[in-house]
């Protein structure tokens, strides 16, 4: 088991990714800090976890308060006895032309998946520093992260900073023993993305944007995740994995 008994925080536990996470680090020995704005749904990622026989906790987050990070990692570093690994997965995004994307729209938007990894990265960091520990941090970037698709200004605009910060903490944490990678993810069905797939034709579009010719499902990141927070990974630091079924590879013609 590659992470027994290490301290694992996963922001956005309470659906999709952040939820599949957990489950997975959970099944690799790891007790999981499931953290989320809905704390209910957090409640019930750690809830199923301990009934198939892992251990998980609870706990609220907002990633764009500074106090409410700072409460959570210092109280999951408590519960938890240790901390190793923070995913970053709480996220959010608009679907609107730039030209009529409101201010608080944009603001919403940059707030929740650019500010609340710099929050949360920050504020584990901070710890493990204080406590002279090594440990690895995995954000969620996109695909937006390293190309772009229209309606999506604040969403392209926030992953790609997810990638700059990613490579500027890595810069800085490197010599502290502190890996900072990110994940850059095609179509996954998640709640997030659920609306596109219910219409069928546009679910035909999603899939042929792939080279693989098919959309990803949550464990196909979670176990890329996985594998950035382990030893597996000792010298990767900086970098973006991207995991997308080839969708980034090239353009048909
Ligand atoms: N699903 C995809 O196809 C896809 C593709 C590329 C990147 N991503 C990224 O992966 C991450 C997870 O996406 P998902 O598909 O699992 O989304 P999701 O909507 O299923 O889950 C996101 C979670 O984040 C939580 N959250 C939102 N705002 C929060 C806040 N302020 N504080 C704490 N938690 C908050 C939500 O409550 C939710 O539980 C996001 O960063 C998303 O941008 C998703």
């Amino acid at each position: 088991m590659r992470f027994q008994d290490k301290g694992v925080i996963v922001t956005g536990a309470g659906s999709g990714i952040g939820r599949q996470t957990c489950f997975e680090f959970a099944r690799e020995g790891a007790v999981v800090a499931a953290s989320d704005i809905d704390v209910a749904m957090a409640q019930r990622t750690a809830d199923e976890i301990t009934q198939e026989g892992g251990k998980a906790h609870a706990f609220a987050v907002d990633v764009t308060d500074p106090k409410s990070v700072t409460d959570c990692v210092e109280e999951a570093a408590q519960v938890l006895g240790r901390l190793d690994v923070l995913v970053c997965s709480a996220g959010i995004r608009e679907i609107v032309p730039v030209l009529e994307l409101s201010h608080e729209e944009w603001s919403r938007v940059i707030n929740v998946n650019i500010t609340g990894v710099f929050l949360c990265s920050q504020a584990f960091g901070r710890h493990l520093v204080a406590a002279g520990k090594p440990g690895a941090i995995v954000n969620l970037a996109s695909t937006l992260g390293v190309v772009a698709s229209p309606n999506r200004a604040a969403y392209t605009a926030s992953k790609h900073a997810v990638v700059g910060l990613t490579k500027e903490m890595a810069m800085e944490f490197g010599e502290k023993d502190i890996r900072v990678n990110a994940v850059g993810r095609g179509v996954i069905r998640t709640p997030l993305t659920e609306r596109y797939f219910q219409d069928a034709e546009y679910a035909d579009k999603i899939r042929s944007v792939h080279a693989m010719n098919r959309w990803g499902e949550p464990p196909e990141i979670a176990k890329a995740i996985l594998f950035l927070a382990s030893d597996d990974a000792s010298f990767c630091t900086g970098t973006t994995l991207i995991v997308d079924g080839g969708w980034t590879a090239g353009k048909t013609l």
